[in-house]
């Protein structure tokens, strides 16, 4: 049966073709720290035989976090703990990619005041966001790059980026290798709130 045989995406080869789709699950930190409730959820789908595991949406930035069991990836602290997820993931036989999503206008967080393309109520919440600013797109655009990329190195200048696959900016300077941590590769999420 095919689905069981190997397969490759890009230049990943997948175990099997069983894929977990991303689904988002209520396991993070307050401060979008990955728990050990996680990693074991995670893990099991990895043990359960998927041989690819896509992450519920994790968010970028923290005015785009959707509710307050969401991980996070907007600080280089939570780092490790998306590594540790991957790991057991891997350690199970299964691949896993990241989902980076920022839920723009459909935050169920109070305290978050909304921000998307366009002021417009979102029908789930009844909340109107505010009009992003040529600013804000960018901080949200950054923050997709710099989750992408891993942790920060000591110096942030474009000259001393590490390798040649590392976005750059002013600001930012990071390897993508290393990422996240999350694995073979991140995926956006392209529904939520946008
Ligand atoms: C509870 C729930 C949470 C979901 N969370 C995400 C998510 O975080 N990211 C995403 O891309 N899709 C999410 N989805 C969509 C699923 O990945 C999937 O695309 C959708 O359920 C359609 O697939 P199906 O026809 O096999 O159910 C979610 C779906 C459900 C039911």
């Amino acid at each position: 049966m095919r689905a069981l045989q190997p397969g490759t995406i890009g230049g990943l080869r997948i175990p099997n073709r069983i894929v977990r789709a991303a689904t988002s699950e209520a396991r993070g930190g307050p401060g979008g720290e990955v728990t050990p409730e996680a990693i074991e959820f995670y893990r099991r789908l990895g043990a359960g035989g998927a041989g690819l595991v896509i992450t519920g949406h994790i968010y970028v930035h923290p005015r785009g976090r959707h509710h307050g069991l969401q991980t996070g990836i907007h600080h280089d602290g939570l780092i490790e703990g998306h590594a540790r997820l991957t790991e057991a993931v891997h350690r199970e036989g299964g691949l896993i990619f990241a989902e980076l999503g920022h839920v723009g206008s459909q935050t169920m967080i109070p305290e978050i005041a909304p921000l998307a393309p366009s002021a417009v109520t979102n029908p789930m919440t009844g909340i109107t966001a505010s009009e992003m600013t040529e600013a804000d797109l960018a901080e949200v655009i950054d923050a997709f790059g710099a989750a992408r990329a891993g942790p920060r190195p000591p110096a942030t200048t474009a000259s001393s980026c590490w390798g040649q696959a590392a976005t750059c900016s002013a600001s930012r300077c990071r390897p993508i290798p290393t990422s996240a941590a999350t694995a073979g590769a991140a995926m956006q999420h392209g529904a939520p709130g946008w």
